[in-house]
């Protein structure tokens, strides 16, 4: 019987470090799934607006002791978390087709550089670093649009302010 109970517990742990852990000692799990919602309908409810929100406190023209950090790195949060979606791709027609290639990658982890230290320079209120991070967002942006974005957004969804 302890023999028995033993072998179980050895298949327990062994099911534990299975494919789908990231690593030893590591608690990440990939669970895969897909938005039920396009990469159309995340770039305007949730890029554009967090986006929009951080270029806004960047802005030169702001009285720094106006900016409201707390809310600058939740929407920089915002960003790092669309990176998912916008990796996996959701219910959009291009969408699979999109996150496929290589350069689609390299694009939503230069976004996902802009969002980190976005947050980071919110953390430390560092303006400097919030400017640098919004020069790399909009890179971000204007380079995978340059490439993928189609004139007519496939879903309607257009940016709304
Ligand atoms: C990895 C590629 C990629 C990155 C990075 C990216 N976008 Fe997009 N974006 C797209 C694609 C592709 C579409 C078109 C989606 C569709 O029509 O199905 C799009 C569409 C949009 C739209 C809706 C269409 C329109 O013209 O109004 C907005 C707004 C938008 N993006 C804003 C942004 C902003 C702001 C950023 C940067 C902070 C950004 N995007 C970063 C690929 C990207």
């Amino acid at each position: 019987m302890k023999v028995l109970m033993a072998m179980f517990l050895l298949v327990m742990l062994s099911a534990c470090n299975g494919p789908g852990y990231s690593g030893a000692g590591s608690s990440r799990v990939s669970i895969p799934f897909t938005p039920d919602i396009s990469i159309n309908a995340v770039m305007v409810a949730q890029i554009d607006h967090a986006a929009h929100f951080i270029w806004n406190a960047a802005n030169p023209d702001m009285d720094e002791s106006l900016i409201d950090w707390q809310e600058v790195s939740h929407h920089a949060i915002q960003l790092i978390a669309s990176r998912s979606a916008m990796s996996m791709g959701g219910t959009g027609i291009n969408d699979a087709m999109w996150i496929a290639q290589p350069s689609w990658r390299d694009y939503v982890n230069l976004m996902n550089e802009g969002s980190l230290l976005a947050l980071r320079s919110a953390r430390s209120e560092d303006v400097q670093g919030l400017t640098r991070a919004g020069d790399i967002l909009v890179e971000s942006c204007e380079s995978c649009h340059r490439q993928y974005k189609p004139s007519i957004p496939t879903e309607g969804f257009l940016h709304p302010h």
